[in-house]
């Protein structure tokens, strides 16, 4: 998609996710960008996930009115593909040239990938060598369908906007949380209804997951564990989460259950990978999105994992000014896949 769209330099990052729409515009050099604005408007989730026309159509007009209040300067738009329409796997390939594996891999996604390969739009990107085969490579494949795509691209085509790239959101997350540590990281971004895990190391992501539970999942444990309605549910979960002090613990035991599945999905891709990469360990773990807000979720996973956890930091690529620090620190924990979208170097 690159090539065919050389030449842009202005443009920004789109975050369609379930419970806000929020973009991100840089400007400058390659290495640290400034920011130039964000934005961010919040969504009724049974809109953001709905397949049916009037609710696209809804979607399209809260992104519009979110353009139009930002005064942006150009209608180039990146857009996040979010990780539970994506399917991504690590394929090891034998080793060729850039040429012929561009050739390869449709064949290799062919027997890897869900859906049918003519309804399905492939992107891939080489990892390395494979640590399990000396004769091979690793190539890290991702598909969507066809059909997802476009109704995206009518969406914001619909509203004047110019797509110039899309992308897996946990891909423009690992760009915008990651540095360049040679060590394995492994993100976890608790979205709505979706966790998403991804380990990088050496800047390049070697695992993506996306799991069907979310801060949504963990409210309704509350629901119904607390009988309480949803509102307050909401309401306990993000005050107290998973305190033994607070309310005699009583809100970290009616999620334990829910949250004792995700992390055990994070056990495993841990386990995974490093069993994978034998020698190369995961020490570090970044939390985002609803994985940073939850309390004492954090904490929870160091002592659970031995790890260092540290909270993901949106704008740690980004150049503003000092006066903007603490605003920009406030919403860190829901910007890290537009960030990372307008961190792009096309
Ligand atoms: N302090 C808070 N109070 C109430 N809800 C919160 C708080 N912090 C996070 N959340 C909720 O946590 C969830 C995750 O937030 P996030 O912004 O990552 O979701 P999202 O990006 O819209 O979802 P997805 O990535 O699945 O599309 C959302 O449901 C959000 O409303
Ligand atoms: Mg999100």
């Amino acid at each position: 998609m690159n090539s065919l769209f050389g030449g842009i330099s202005d443009f920004f990052g789109l975050d369609i996710g379930t419970t806000a729409i929020r973009l991100v515009q840089l400007s400058g050099g390659s290495t640290t960008k400034t920011l130039v604005k964000y934005a961010y408007v919040p969504v009724d989730p049974k809109i953001a996930v709905s397949d049916s026309k009037i609710d696209q159509q809804k979607l399209a007009q809260t992104i519009e009115q979110l353009i139009k209040q930002a005064h942006l300067s150009t209608s180039n738009v990146a857009v996040g593909l979010p990780s539970n329409k994506v399917f991504s796997s690590i394929a090891d390939v034998d080793r060729m040239s850039g040429h012929d594996l561009a050739k390869a891999i449709p064949f290799q996604a062919d027997a890897l990938i869900p859906t049918p390969l003519a309804e399905s739009k492939i992107d891939w990107a080489l990892i390395g060598d494979s640590p399990v085969d000396k004769t091979k490579q690793e190539v890290l494949i991702t598909s969507v369908t066809n059909k997802y795509v476009e109704d995206r691209l009518d969406i914001l085509e619909s509203i004047g906007l110019n797509v110039i790239a899309f992308e897996p959101d946990n891909l423009a997350l690992a760009r915008a949380l990651i540095g360049e540590e040679p060590q394995p990281e492994l993100i976890i971004d608790i979205g709505h209804r979706s966790t998403d895990i991804v380990v990088v190391m050496g800047t390049v992501p070697h695992l993506m997951r996306s799991i069907p539970s979310g801060t949504d999942t963990i409210v309704k444990a509350a629901v119904q564990n607390l009988n309480i309605d949803e509102k307050q549910a909401e309401q306990f979960v993000f005050k107290f989460g998973m305190s033994q002090d607070k309310l005699e613990g009583q809100v970290a035991k009616a999620i334990s259950g829910t949250i004792e599945n995700i992390v055990s999905e994070i056990e495993k891709s841990i386990n995974f990978f490093n069993t994978r990469y034998n020698g190369t360990k995961i020490e570090t773990i970044i939390v985002t999105g609803g994985a940073s807000t939850l309390p004492e979720f954090p904490i929870y996973l160091a002592n659970k994992f031995g790890m260092n956890v540290a909270i993901g930091n949106a704008w740690r690529n980004v150049s503003f000014t000092q006066d903007r620090q603490n605003e920009l620190l406030s919403v860190s924990y829901q910007f890290g896949v537009a960030a990372g979208l307008a961190e792009r170097s096309i």
